[in-house]
């Protein structure tokens, strides 16, 4: 057992585990993660009060509107590199709209990751396609191979999450839907600022979104982003997310272009979250700049140990840094070590999740999704799964769908990396793997 000498410092604990009756390491919760939260001070609070001033928070008119919507598209865009942006009122709505743009519908399958977040399988369930699942490989994200033994000639799509906050091998994933000329959609809500080789995430493919809910990178409590560098398929986003038309450059809905009078869906942000994003957007570097710091101390610290594998990341100068994956040799280790972790006080307060065997880690996890696994319709007919249309595809949600995931899952544990650690916080998080692993699984 390796026990840290400094007297100030809170690693020096007696051997004893404090699952087994010991003193922690720490008895103070961590901090809760919530990325951009913790950098939001005055500077927002002006931007949403300077909306409210003017009294005019819609984003199309206002009687003294300020243009903050306008300003945040151009911005992020900027940011990214891309030439269009379509702010949003969530994620979940930038995912459905972005599909309703690329024509998605009946008789069509997308194929999905197994690591996501249930909003993905959902906005390909509410348009009457098929999710099909592909296995993820170390990266925790899309497995490009098991992807491409997943298309069928009803294959149309793919939606590429960047999970936990690092970026998915999407350039091989990207490979594989130009050679098969599928379109690709990369799901960025949970890797804002993340790039590969200086390419931000999110200009790999057709299109691609963003969530601004507030455990994301940066965040105006809920809201998201469309970003795409092909005119029609950002009108057709504009008018689906919309009313069901585009508009021009005044805001006025357009009726004479056929092919941009669809149907809408309601999803507009207002211009006091866009205010708080214009704020938060510049914060962003200084918010990943300090998970990651934090994220790749810990990395270092805990290579020493050969009962852990860290996860694969694709660029680590990409990565946003927001969580740390570890995976044991069995489920059994994991849990263990979890466990033993969590009594020696490495967990946040009551409403956080930061410190978890991954099974735990909810409608992230495809087996963990009921309406999937159950095949639960959108409507009386039970569509999708009904449709005549769908027919022919092949429906398998349940668990040992996608065999490596599984392994992944329940032999990892996943720790967030809140974006104010101090550096006292990360001793403890080092000290207290190095005390337990000094016991369990080694
Ligand atoms: C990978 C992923 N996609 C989409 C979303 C949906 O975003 P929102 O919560 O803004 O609807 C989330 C949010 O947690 C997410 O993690």
């Amino acid at each position: 057992m390796k026990v840290e000498t400094d007297p100030n410092s809170a690693k020096a604990e007696s051997a004893t585990l404090a699952i087994h009756g010991g003193a922690p390491v720490r008895t103070e919760p961590l901090p809760l993660e919530f990325p951009g939260i913790h950098h939001m001070d005055e500077e927002e609070v002006e931007a949403a009060v300077r909306v409210l001033r003017s009294r005019s928070p819609f984003r199309y008119y206002g009687i003294d509107l300020q243009g903050e919507v306008d300003a945040f598209e151009s911005e992020f865009a900027a940011f990214l590199g891309i030439s269009y942006c379509l702010a949003l009122n969530s994620g979940t709505g930038a995912l459905h709209t972005a599909l309703s743009a690329l024509g998605v519908g009946p008789g069509q399958e997308v194929i999905v990751p197994a690591y996501m977040w249930v909003s993905v399988v959902a906005a390909v369930v509410n348009l009457g396609a098929i999710p099909v699942l592909a296995d993820i490989n170390d990266t925790f994200c899309m497995d490009p191979a098991a992807l491409e033994a997943k298309i069928t000639p009803r294959t149309t799509g793919i939606i590429c999450v960047h999970m936990s906050g690092a970026p998915a091998e999407v350039e091989a994933v990207a490979a594989v839907a130009r050679k098969h000329k599928l379109f690709l959609l990369e799901d960025c809500a949970q890797c804002a600022g993340g790039s590969i080789r200086g390419r931000k995430v999110g200009t790999f493919g057709d299109m691609a979104i963003f969530s601004f809910q507030m455990n994301k990178n940066m965040t105006s409590g809920e809201g998201g982003c469309i970003v795409t560098s092909d005119e029609m398929l950002f009108n057709r986003a504009v008018a689906c997310h919309d009313t069901g038309y585009a508009r021009d450059a005044s805001g006025r809905a357009m009726f004479d272009r056929p092919e941009l009078c669809l149907w809408g869906r309601g999803y507009r942000i207002d211009e006091m979250r866009a205010a708080i994003l214009r704020v938060q957007l510049r914060k962003l570097p200084r918010v990943t700049g300090h998970m990651h710091a934090s994220k790749y101390r810990l990395r270092e610290a805990l290579k020493r140990f050969p009962q852990i594998t860290l996860r694969k990341i694709v660029d680590e100068a990409g990565d946003t840094g927001c969580f740390l994956l570890t995976t044991f040799p069995t489920a059994r280790v994991a849990q263990e070590v979890n466990r033993a972790l969590r009594a020696e006080g490495i967990v946040t307060s009551a409403q956080g999740v930061n410190d978890i065997v991954m099974t735990e880690w909810g409608l992230h996890i495809y087996f963990n999704i009921p309406s999937l696994v159950h095949k639960t319709g959108i409507d009386r007919a039970n569509s999708p799964w009904s449709l005549a249309e769908n027919r022919e595809s092949r429906t398998e949600y349940g668990k040992g769908t996608c065999p490596y995931a599984d392994s992944l899952f329940e032999r990892s544990c996943l720790l967030a990396i809140p974006s104010c650690l101090t550096r006292r916080d990360e001793d403890d998080i080092i000290a207290a793997f190095d005390k337990v692993l000094s016991v369990i699984g080694s």
